[in-house]
């Protein structure tokens, strides 16, 4: 006859004492039936399941129905079985030979012939490793790092950067704006910020002249996606402001740093270019280094440089007096001090380094694409 949990009627330690040392062993004796594991799981129901189990019926059989002084000592009681069972049932003779043994489960079976799941460890993305190659040039030269936010106000990307309001200029920046902004003063709606160049007026109001940091980031127009362009990019500026810096130390710092980019071979031409915020302005040119400035390649034309042999890579300028008349509060009077500025685009860079010839690859995330920089 299988163990029942029946109501106490004598309440008194002798009696206690029997009824517990009967219910242990019904215990021991289950315990030792267990023989596989479909036994088991009925025998841990049965003295275990919140819903019936042994123990629960003791709860209410024997502890809830005792009379107020017999409570105490039946709880005790009710305790110490509750322990010993769950310690048979969790340390079960047939559990503890199951691990000895290492009878396998179906679920355990490794067949060792297959080949490991290997989790790949990842790669720097291409735009991302030339944004860091070109960071660190000006790193070499002094330069630090600043940052910026990406969805600025019309103020630090447009109207502190010598755009007037309203000034066709803005227009060559196929700004996205922020909806729902038009109860705000002009200067203050938000966009997306369409250059890196904010965060030079952002640096200047908080760091005193001199200065010199690049700034990358990723930046946003509303360009339709196409081969060579894309809403969202990624550009790297600069920024040096000290007394008496002229256009020649432009034209040396990036001299420098193209040749330490594409190799010491490349010469770097300048032709006159506008931006609101540098006077003078130029865009900067380096020979192409695919076909060596022949624009040639072989008995083929150079389609890189479309046969000119000069690749066009940034936008630069002497900082405009202009814009330091909105800092000029924190040390940048325009009759002191001079700098020139430069902004570049990284995918741009990083298409032409590694002759990729779509930038839409970049972003698509194509795990095929992206591994050959792993
Ligand atoms: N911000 C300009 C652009 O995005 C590039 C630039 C930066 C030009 C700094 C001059 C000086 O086109």
């Amino acid at each position: 006859m299988a163990y029942t949990v029946s109501k106490l009627t004598d309440y008194s330690a002798a009696a206690l004492e029997r009824a517990s040392a009967e219910l242990l062993s019904a215990l021991e004796q289950e315990s030792v039936a267990v023989k596989s594991e479909a036994d088991w799981k009925i025998f841990r129901d049965r003295w275990v399941a919140r819903k019936n189990g042994v123990l629960t019926q003791l709860n209410d059989l024997w502890l809830k129905a005792a009379p107020k002084d017999a409570k105490r000592e039946v709880g005790q009681r009710v305790n110490e079985i509750k322990t010993r069972v769950e310690d048979v049932v969790e340390k079960s003779e047939y559990l503890q030979l199951e691990i000895a043994t290492g009878t396998p489960q179906a679920s355990d079976i490794v067949d060792i012939t297959l080949p490991g799941a290997r989790r790949s460890i990842g790669a720097e993305h291409p735009v991302i490793r030339t944004t860091n190659e070109i960071v660190s040039v000006f790193q070499k030269l002094g330069y630090s790092v600043a940052e910026g936010p990406v969805i600025e106000t019309d103020y630090y990307n447009f109207e502190a950067l010598n755009f007037p309001p309203n000034h066709p200029a803005r227009d060559t920046q196929d700004t996205l704006f922020i909806a729902g902004q038009a109860a705000k003063a002009g200067r203050e709606r938000l966009l997306l910020r369409t250059h890196t160049s904010p965060v030079q007026i952002r640096t200047m109001e908080t760091m005193r002249p001199p200065l010199r940091i690049v700034i990358p980031g990723t930046v946003h127009r509303n360009d339709p996606p196409d081969a060579s362009h894309s809403p969202m990019f990624h550009q790297v500026e600069g920024l040096a402001v000290d007394t008496n810096i002229t256009f020649g130390d432009l034209k040396g710092t990036l001299d420098h740093a193209m040749k330490a980019l594409f190799g010491s071979s490349v010469k770097t031409h300048f032709r006159p270019s506008f931006f609101p915020f540098t006077e003078p302005s130029a865009e900067m040119f380096v020979s192409c280094f695919i076909c060596g400035g022949s624009g040639k390649r072989g008995a083929e034309p150079c389609r890189p440089c479309k046969q000119t042999g000069w690749i066009e890579i940034l936008g630069c300028g002497m900082v405009d007096p202009n814009v330091f008349e909105f800092v000029k509060d924190n040390g940048y009077d325009p009759k002191k001090v001079s700098g020139f500025a430069f902004g570049m685009g990284a995918d741009r860079i990083a298409l032409l380094k590694y002759g990729v010839d779509d930038i839409q690859l970049f972003f698509q995330g194509d795990v095929r694409f992206l591994r050959q920089w792993a």
